[in-house]
This record gives C-alpha cells, structure tokens and sequence, in this order.
C-alpha cells in the first residue's frame, strides 16, 4: 500500500508558527472526519451527487467492454490519438507516462509487444494540431475523440480538423471504423453526431465529473488500448476504497492529508499547494492533480450561498529537476507553501553510475546508482525545507505500478472531496470555468449565445 508522512509538517519539526499539533488537530476534527467519510459513501450512490467516481474501480462492466473493444482493434492500428481537454485529458496522460516504458512512442513495434504509440491533442496551437496531423499515418491511426458534454469547443474542433483529414484518407464510410467516441450516455452534440455516424461509443458516466473521471471510460479505454493491464489499476483502486472507507482519521490517509492541507490554508496562511513528484514518469500526475484540486476547491460561495472566495493554489514541480529552479524560493521565499513530496521506494531499473572518474567533486558518485541519489536528493530536500521551518508531506509509492498509480490517484480524489466538505464548498462543480467557456461561444458567434456577446464586447470595448 501507499505510505504517508506527514511528520515534517508537525510542529515538533517546522515550529509553532508554521507547523500543525497535527494529533492535536486530528483529535479535534475526528467527529467532523468521520461525518464527512461517512456521508460521502452513504451519498455515493445517490443520482445528482456526483459521486459516481467513487465506484468506478468496481465498474466490471466498463472493464469488460473496454477490453473487448481493445482486443477487437488489437493490431489494426499503429497510432492511438486522444482528442480531448481538461479531465477528458489529462488523467490519460498522468497514467500512460506513469506505466508505459519510457519514451514509448519511439519503441519500435517489437519493443511495444505490437501495441500503438499514444498521443494526447489537449490544446488548440494551431501549428501542433497541424504538426501532429502532418507525421500521422491517419488510415493507421484510432481516434478516441473525448468529451463528456460533447460539446467543448477545443475538442470538437480538433475533432472537425480530424474527422475531414481521415474522411479525405479513407472515405466516407471506412473512416468511421477508425473513431471511438467517449461522451454522455444521452445528451451533447457528440452522441448525436457518433449516433448518426455510426461510431463506436463508450459512456463517461452519469454523475462523474471530468476531472474524476480517469478510472472511467475515459482513461480504461486508451490504457487498454496500448496494453496497460487496467485490472491492476482497477485492484489497487478498490485497496485503497477499502482503506479510506475507515471513519478513524488516524487509519485513513486522504483524510489525513485533506486535512493538513486545509489546516494549513486556513490557519497558517499556506494558501500554496506544492505537488512534487521525484520520478519523471509521474510527472504529469501534477498536472491531474492541479486540475483536480484548482477547479475542485477555488470557490466563490460556500453551501449556504455565502461569498468566501476560497481555494488552496495548486503548483506543479517535478524532483529532482526543480531542485535547480523552484526550491530556493521554497526556501528562502514567503513561506506560504505545503509541499507534497512523492516518493518511489523501487524503480524498474537500477543504474549504476560507472566508477570512470576520481576528481573530488564527482568522484563519490562512481559506484552508486541514480536510484540511491534521486532518493538521497528527495529526503535532503525535505530536511532542508525543514531546517528553514517550511512544511512538507510525503506520499511513498512501492513502485511506479498500476496497483499503485490506481491507488495513488484514487486516494487523492478522495483527499479532495474531503478537503471540500472541510471548506464546506461545492467540490464537483465548475462555474469559474462555464464563465469562459460561455465567453468563448459568444466570441465564436454560437447561437444562443447573443446576449453573452453583447456584454462582452462593450467589455472589451471599455478595456
Ligand atoms: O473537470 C472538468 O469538468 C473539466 O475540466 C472538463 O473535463 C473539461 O472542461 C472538458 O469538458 P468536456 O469533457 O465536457 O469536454
């Protein structure tokens, strides 16, 4: 199982002033903890709650289907490409870095067992679509077009773009057999369109917001896809469920953790929220952990409607390459920061570093391995911080597997609707974001959207 530490957060290493009596502070909220668990899994089931993620690890229907699809399209394509933006992205990406072999897409085919390479379009550059779109051998490449409304402007356009390239390519009816669509069950322009084209579909879930929809369709499919074994995920996943369905906050590590992080907000102004992984192949769970817990937590009304203007600042760091760009800030900076540090007990790979130089400054590194310094580098990091009273947590995976990576994800979806209740904010809606998007159908002349485009432009106009 995932190990957490939270001992560098505590007052007896950082001080009184930024640190947390943290058994102190769990003795307080363990009532409040143990409401919260037991609400969130009593609700879990109820339509309109939106917490249907919390059941995805036992979806064996979606397994079964999502394998099949992938068995079915097992070598007929060299190429996987995801269209798809925000939740509909970037879970994807977090857990394809993480449990394919390093630098997949430059495998050959042997190296891949035959799988495809897997590419993410999550972004409108008009010249990286169109690079992208150039290098692709199109009658060769799946499209899994992603998106749970159905109608994000970012992924339908991309997916126009596409659709005519691959209609050019194969033809009207045979390019249909290269796209899968995941969207909703019933509504949204995207099933009207895979219904009236005749795609093959799959369901993001009714209840499952974007941003917790990895352990869906909308992650399943393309791990499948390239040979990641989702019953691994899917294992460690209903592990973890197990362990955080316990109400003791002193047993449940995403209670613990959502409440150090809200703690610390609230009370010792450490309205930052550091994600700091030491493995490059984790590197893009900050990227879905900043996602998940910005458009989670930033929040103009509380539930009762009153304006509180809240939400810790999520920022991404990767260790041990920002060590040399973000760590003397963390320092010697404000100290307004939690730092989640993730660490890796066992690498797939043990490299060592060759005994080819004597110069004293170098010297020490012959004979070690890489392992021993990221891990050395990690733990010297965190005692530094300390000496400078600034709060760090860790978070120890066994390996970078899907057992864990399932498990890892899993626990801080879980850290993050807890962390909402503690804010007492809605943690599954995203009206900061409708506001745009809104603005950006106005500006792009949708109808409907009239009124919108006048307000707008007067206040573009007044700028
Ligand atoms: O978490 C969310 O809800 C958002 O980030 C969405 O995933 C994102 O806006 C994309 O939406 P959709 O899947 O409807 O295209």
């Amino acid at each position: 199982m995932l190990r957490f530490d939270y001992k560098n957060a505590d007052i007896s290493i950082v001080g009184q002033e930024h640190g947390l009596d943290v058994e102190y502070e769990f003795s307080s909220y363990k009532t409040k903890i143990a409401e919260i668990i037991t609400d969130l899994n009593k609700r879990k089931d109820k339509p309109g709650q939106w917490l249907q993620w919390m059941n995805l690890g036992y979806s064996e229907e979606t397994v079964w289907y999502v394998k099949e699809y992938a068995s079915m399209v097992r070598n007929r394509f060299d190429n996987i490409l995801v269209l798809g933006i925000g939740g509909s992205a970037l879970g994807g990406l977090a857990v394809t870095e993480a449990l394919l072999k390093p630098y997949w897409n430059f495998l050959t085919p042997e190296q891949r067992d035959n799988f495809p390479r897997i590419f993410f379009l999550d972004n409108i550059d008009p010249d990286s679509i169109n690079g992208l779109l150039d290098i692709l051998n199109l009658k060769k490449t799946l499209v899994n077009v992603i998106t749970k409304s159905g109608s994000t402007a970012e992924t339908m356009s991309q997916f126009m773009i596409v659709k005519s390239r691959l209609e050019k390519e194969l033809g009207e009816d045979e390019y249909r057999k290269n796209v899968v669509a995941t969207t909703d069950r019933q509504t949204g322009v995207l099933r009207q369109i895979a219904e009236q084209e005749g795609y093959k579909t799959f369901v993001v879930p009714d209840d499952v917001g974007g941003r917790f929809s990895v352990f869906s369709a909308v992650g399943l499919l393309p791990f499948a896809l390239v040979g990641i074994d989702i019953d691994e995920i899917t294992n460690g996943i209903k592990d973890m469920d197990l362990a955080l369905k316990n109400t003791d906050i002193k047993e449940n590590i995403a209670a613990q953790n959502a409440l150090i992080q809200y703690l610390m907000d609230t009370k010792k102004g450490k309205d930052l929220s550091v994600m700091m992984p030491y493995s490059s192949r984790l590197r893009y769970v900050s990227d879905w952990y900043v996602q998940l817990w910005a458009e989670s937590l930033g929040k103009d009304t509380d539930k009762q409607g009153n304006h509180i203007h809240v939400g810790p600042t999520p920022i991404r760091a990767l260790g041990a390459t920002d060590q040399h760009s973000q760590v003397q800030l963390y320092n010697e900076g404000p100290n307004n920061k939690i730092i989640n540090f993730i660490r890796v007990d066992e690498f797939d790979t043990n490299l060592e570093i060759p005994r080819i130089f004597e110069y004293t400054g170098i010297g020490y590194l012959g004979g070690k391995t890489v392992n021993d310094l990221i891990n050395a580098e990690a733990d010297s990091t965190r005692v530094a911080l300390a000496d400078y009273a600034r709060p760090t947590v860790t978070i120890s995976l066994p390996k970078v597997d899907g057992y864990h990576v399932g498990q890892l994800l899993y626990m801080l979806e879980v850290q993050t609707a807890i962390a909402g209740e503690l804010y007492n904010i809605n943690t599954f809606d995203q009206p900061g974001v409708e506001q745009a998007k809104n603005y950006t159908y106005a500006l792009m002349g949708r109808a409907g959207y009239e009124d919108s485009a006048r307000v707008l432009q007067a206040k573009m106009a007044a700028v």
